[in-house]
């Protein structure tokens, strides 16, 4: 019911902005988060800026995904962009780790400018995501998917990982640690063999997660990785995306549609519609934002 609020409520405009709307059901997501989330306000502490995104343009032919966005993230923080539909959300995540490269704009990661990058090289500087559309092998156990997170970090040769021979030996133990503590940390033991495809969609979600922290990230990108769960599914997700941040103070830009979530774990949102930033702040300033309560209501479109 949650994950329908932004959509249901968003541009019909029943004189409700989208968050008053949601708050039945996100409500109940904040009260279950209550302690994680005094816990999250008491270790905020603003890191330094370590992605600038400068005037970012994008366009598909004549569709302007993106138009003149800049906004920033800090180190450690939870950053989150929300907008409609079609907003540009999923596009930005695509130029954040070089899936489409922008026509126009600057890209500034850890003070280094960024000229085209392959989606792997973003990878090996430690940003990983996850996707709107799950993306994993669904034939394969959640133990094989998972373990394709490490692909940015095998070393050995492929002759020496083919003959499992020393150091390839070695190399392969060392993943396989990390990818169970992975497991251990996303509380997944118990379907560790499970082919994805036989998993419920929630749990799934889980494991693109889990795939997504093999890669040990220190910048995490989130698309949607809430959407299509009930309640319970999303209290579960909101603790671990909140762990992941607080024990390996992991950077984290998550795509939400739950206002409720978005308000609770983020601690600064920028507001996209239609390509364009109309809102950039903490979650009480976008929220009092007119551009942004006016884009919600579907007024001045
Ligand atoms: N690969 C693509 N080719 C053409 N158009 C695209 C492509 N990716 C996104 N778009 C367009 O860019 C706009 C923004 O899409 P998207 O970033 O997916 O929005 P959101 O994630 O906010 O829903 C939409 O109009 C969409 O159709
Ligand atoms: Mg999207």
């Amino acid at each position: 019911m949650t994950q329908m609020a932004w959509q249901g409520v968003g541009r019909g405009g029943d004189g409700q902005p989208a968050w008053s709307g949601a708050s039945a059901g996100a409500g109940a997501t904040a009260q279950a988060l209550g302690g994680v989330q005094m816990e999250h306000a008491q270790v905020r502490q603003a890191g330094d800026v370590i992605l600038d995104l400068q005037n970012i343009s994008l366009a598909f032919g004549g569709v302007k995904a993106l138009t003149d966005i800049s906004f920033d993230v800090r180190e450690h923080e939870i950053r989150a962009i929300i907008g409609p539909n079609g907003a540009g959300k999923s596009s930005m995540l695509n130029v954040i780790n070089g899936v489409y490269h922008p026509q126009q704009g600057r890209i500034v990661f850890r003070g280094e400018e960024r000229r085209k990058m392959h989606p792997t090289a973003a990878a090996r500087q430690g940003i990983a995501r996850t996707f709107q559309n799950i993306a994993l092998f669904k034939g394969m156990t959640v133990l094989d998917n998972i373990m394709t997170g490490r692909n940015t970090r095998f070393r050995s040769g492929l002759l020496a990982n083919a003959l499992w021979w020393g150091p390839a030996r070695n190399e392969e133990m060392q993943h396989r640690r990390k990818v169970e503590e992975v497991i251990d940390f996303l509380e997944i033991q118990a379907i560790r063999k499970t082919p994805v495809g036989r998993l419920p969609y929630g749990l799934q979600k889980r494991v693109e997660l889990a795939r997504a922290l093999a890669a040990e990230p220190s910048m995490l990108l989130l698309d949607e990785p809430m959407a299509g769960m009930n309640v319970e599914e999303k209290q579960d997700m909101c603790r671990f995306i909140l762990d992941v941040n607080h024990q390996f103070g992991t950077t984290i830009v998550l795509i939400e549609h739950d206002m409720g979530v978005v308000m609770d774990i983020s601690d600064r949102v920028v507001v996209l519609d239609y390509g364009k930033k109309i809102g950039d702040g903490t979650p009480e300033a976008v929220k009092a934002n007119p551009d942004v309560i006016r884009a919600y209501l579907g007024a001045g479109h």
